[in-house]
């Protein structure tokens, strides 16, 4: 159990810094950024820590070699030197994943898998094999985590343009809100921002109601497992400040409480069928986060009077409140009215976008 193992937790680009954070608190050292992800030394538990706990990674992959390979042969026995059944159970069946550059003699990704597969000797099966070939230097990682992390397992009906979970966990821990206000999201979709939000306030760990891939690895251990999952269930808290999700569309909220439930917070979030322009805040004041659409045209109405209506809703309603709002390139956040600044700078779906946070002065 005192093995120490090379891990990269794999993040969107824009999310590492968030990755970071996370991958420290569980008292992982050294870790250092790059972009795609951590690059950390960590112990089993550590590693297991992290898939189970990281509420903004994709996955964690595990080191397992590095050999320089400049033809097929070299390649091959750079590969059969491994000693996989330290890493693989006797019967596990495997499927390789290779990059490749083209300063590499071995460019050509199809004939390295075929090489591969024929030289580990095992069935197709799940247990990913990572091949980076870079300058001809062979990289061999393990994919620690299985589905992507972002699978936590309660995703139900997802609704129109859903959210990644582990984006919207990156935007409400973004949007600096402290966890004790409460937290609304007025176009809250199948509910992805409030149900992170709930998660990170009673400190649940996203990946409680899932399995991953190191479970099926010779180096798991069940009663080391127990301790990871005992510590994270020790830091549940029941306590939870109001959260609302509402959304103009009776569908989403259905698909909110459905989502929320399986979550194991359902009791947590207020859910309303409610236009913006009705907006209802409780009299606290705390954060607004949300992902409004960012197309040109929503449901026959014009972005840009979309955006005026909820600028002038939040300068009528919101004062004092923060606000954190995920907009695209094309979408008008400055007429918001609003003295916003980019917090965050990432990819959802492929389009880039930015989380805009501030608050909402009073009137001048
Ligand atoms: C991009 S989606 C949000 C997705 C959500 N974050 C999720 O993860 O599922 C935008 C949502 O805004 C809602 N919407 C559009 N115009 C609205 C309005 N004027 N008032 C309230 N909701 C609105 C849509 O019904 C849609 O569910």
């Amino acid at each position: 159990m005192s093995a120490r193992i090379d891990a990269f937790v794999v993040a969107v680009p824009g999310l590492e810094p968030l990755v970071l954070g996370e991958v420290q608190k569980l008292g992982v050292r050294p870790a250092r950024p790059v972009r795609g992800g951590v690059e950390c030394t960590v112990t089993w538990p550590q590693l297991w820590a992290i898939n189970l706990r990281s509420r903004s990674a994709t996955r964690v992959v595990v080191r397992v070699a590095r050999f320089k390979a400049d033809g097929f042969h070299s390649f091959q026995k750079g590969l059969a030197a491994i000693p996989w059944s330290e890493w693989l159970a006797p019967n596990a069946g495997v499927q390789v994943s290779v990059t490749s550059d083209k300063e590499s003699k071995l460019y050509h990704t199809g004939a390295v898998e075929e090489r591969a597969m024929e030289t580990l000797a095992r069935p197709l099966g799940e247990q990913v094999v990572l091949i980076r070939i870079l300058h001809d230097i062979v990289t061999i990682s393990l994919d620690a985590s299985g589905a992507p992390l972002h699978h936590r397992g309660w995703r139900g009906p997802a609704g129109k343009a859903p959210l990644r979970e582990s984006l919207g966990a990156a935007l409400v821990t973004a949007s600096e809100w402290d966890a004790k206000t409460p937290l609304v999201d007025p176009f809250c979709g199948s509910g992805t921002i409030a149900i992170e939000a709930a998660l990170i306030a009673r400190r649940m760990a996203p990946g409680r109601n899932r399995s991953f891939a190191f479970q099926q690895w010779p180096t798991f251990e069940d009663d080391a497992w127990a301790r990871v999952l005992r510590g994270a269930d020790g830091d549940v808290v029941e306590k939870c400040p109001p959260i609302i999700a509402s959304d103009r569309d009776a569908g989403a909220i259905a698909a909110t409480i459905e989502n929320a439930a399986r979550a194991g917070v359902g009791d947590n979030i207020e859910t309303a069928v409610r236009a913006v322009s009705d907006l209802v805040l409780p009299p606290r004041a705390g954060w607004i986060v949300c992902n409004p659409p960012y197309g040109q045209r929503v449901g026959g109405d014009d972005i840009r009077n979309l955006y005026d209506r909820f600028g002038a809703v939040l300068r009528e309603k919101a004062v004092g409140w923060n606000v954190a709002v995920l907009g695209s390139s094309d979408t008008p956040v400055a007429r918001l009215h609003l003295p916003l600044r980019p917090a965050l700078s990432t990819t959802n779906g492929g389009i880039e976008v930015v989380l805009h946070t501030g608050p909402v002065p009073p009137a001048p």
